[in-house]
């Protein structure tokens, strides 16, 4: 009988005292206050649960109402400081590598490789970093610009002679094209294997819970990615056999790189590096494009002036068979003024995470090491205190708007030295096909353009639009 008790007595202690660690875990100081939720679950299911607006996401409006803009929770069975604050997420994004390492979900990881980009540091994060900024840096958009005037104009007329196009879609197979060329000279039109495929659904699986057994969102995706790498490699191969003299796309660049003998590159690292540049450019940059068109259809006179903007490039070009030079694309004020204010709005990344390196005191709290950080810039950039009427879509905001309060303020690309390298290629995208949209279309509506976030931002039934030509008879008389 007493060795029964006996046992009993001491696994209600142990669970006792585990449950209680589990609420209030270790740390020499003063953990920033939060729930740490249920026990394993954490508060994971209340971060997923979708949530239909612009605003920021009401799992963390609610704990901002009551533990303050730093709380702690439990995501995953991971414990998670979440930062509202600007000056805490300015010092996370400066201390990276000092006091915080970039650091995603093991979810993330097996999605997007163990040795993608983001989870690298050092050296090894350095040279990679070189690679990308060779491939999207400006001197590399420069040459890269007629390229994207052609793509968007021959797209935009193909949709226009469709009764509708869903613009999310239309525009990720887009820039998947034209990155998958850049990349590794993918061309969808001559090559047997459709590599898109294996990236639809992507996003909804990358930012869900991460649940590997079939039928969920999450399954799909690892699966996409067995399928995109396996592809990859084969291309990798098949290029390796049959070398070209000129190096025509990134693939001959690294493989160039990875037969040098000593170079630290392998060919791991650089199939991982592919498949989160693919996907990093088309799944962003359409989320951005197609915000920005469902923003412009709901507020005519932001249309008019972007409009405007972009008649005046054209009225004022000399040699009017020429495309966009650079020289114009620099002088789109208002649409970078635009694009930041979408990017702030349509909050495409909800959450930038981090891991504390050692102890680490902020204000009157303490992190303990190897706790995850999140920072969250919806939290930031919808905050009344930062932008005055933060859901409205006012493009001149930005006019008054200093350089100190845009870098502390808008975090839509990250900070510091993780800043995302994919900024000025997006700009580049978004302006181009702004300027050939609102030059020479007109659209409405079909149906869709409700949103959701999960807490990834989502059209759950897209953005259907008709594209008409505009009639240049029909134009404003005013002109
Ligand atoms: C609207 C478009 C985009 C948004 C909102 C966005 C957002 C971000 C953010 C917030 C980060 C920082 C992540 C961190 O600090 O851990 C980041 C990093 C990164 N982005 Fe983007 N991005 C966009 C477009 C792109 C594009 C087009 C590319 C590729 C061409 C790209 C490639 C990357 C890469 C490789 C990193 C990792 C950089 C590093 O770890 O240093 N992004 N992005
Ligand atoms: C857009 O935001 C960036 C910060 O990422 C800032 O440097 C830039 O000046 C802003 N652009 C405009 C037009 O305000």
């Amino acid at each position: 009988m007493w060795p029964v008790i006996l046992c009993i007595a001491v696994t209600v202690v142990a669970v006792t005292h585990w449950l209680y660690r589990w609420q209030n875990p270790r740390c020499n100081g003063n953990l920033p206050p939060g729930s740490m939720g249920w026990p394993l679950l954490g508060e994971t299911i209340q971060f997923f649960a979708p949530n239909p607006t612009w605003d920021t996401p009401p799992f963390v409006k609610e704990r901002m109402k009551r533990y303050g803009p730093i709380f702690r929770t439990n995501l995953v069975g991971r414990p998670v400081v979440v930062s509202t604050d600007s000056d805490f997420n300015y010092m996370i994004f400066q201390q990276e590598g000092q006091l915080f390492q970039s650091w995603y979900p093991d979810s993330f990881t097996e999605v997007f490789g163990r040795q993608n980009v983001g989870s690298l540091h050092g050296y090894m994060y350095k040279y990679l970093k070189n690679m990308v900024l060779y491939l999207f840096g400006p001197e590399s958009l420069k040459k890269m610009l007629n390229e994207v005037e052609s793509v968007a104009e021959r797209n935009l007329q193909k949709w226009a002679g469709q009764e509708s196009v869903e613009l999310k879609e239309a525009t990720a197979n887009m820039i998947f094209d034209l990155t998958a060329k850049k990349l590794i000279n993918y061309d969808p039109e001559k090559s047997s294997e459709n590599l898109r495929e294996n990236f639809v659904a992507f996003i909804q699986g990358l930012i869900s819970f991460p649940l590997d057994i079939p039928g969920t969102a999450y399954h799909k995706c690892l699966q996409g990615r067995k399928k995109a790498m396996a592809m990859l490699k084969k291309m990798l191969e098949e290029r390796r056999a049959n070398p070209r003299k000129e190096k025509s796309c990134f693939f001959d660049y690294v493989l160039e790189e990875l037969d040098r003998g000593d170079s630290i590159l392998t060919e791991a690292i650089a199939l991982d590096l592919m498949f989160v540049l693919l996907f990093a450019s088309y799944e962003t940059t359409s989320l951005a494009i197609t915000v920005a068109v469902k923003l412009l259809g709901d507020n005519p006179r932001i249309l008019h002036e972007l409009t405007d903007e972009h008649e005046n490039i054209l009225r004022n070009r000399e040699n009017t068979e020429s495309g966009l030079t650079w020289k114009e694309y620099k002088s789109m004020t208002f649409t970078f003024k635009l694009i930041n204010e979408t990017a702030r709005l349509a909050n495409i990344v909800p959450g930038v995470f981090r891991k504390a390196l050692k102890d680490i005191k902020f204000k009157d709290y303490t992190i303990p090491a190897g706790w995850a950080v999140m920072v969250c810039p919806p939290a930031v950039h919808l905050n009344p205190v930062n932008y005055k009427d933060p859901l409205e879509f006012n493009p001149w905001r930005w006019e008054k708007m200093d350089q100190k309060g845009a870098s502390k303020n808008f975090m839509a690309f990250g900070g510091g030295m993780r800043f995302c390298v994919g900024t000025d290629f997006t700009k580049v995208q978004m302006a181009v096909f702004l300027h050939c949209l609102v030059t020479k279309y007109r659209w409405k509506t079909v149906r869709g353009g409700e949103i959701i976030r999960t807490p990834g931002l989502q059209f759950p039934n897209g953005f259907h639009v008709q594209l008409t030509v505009k009639d240049k008879q029909q134009q404003d008389p005013s002109e």
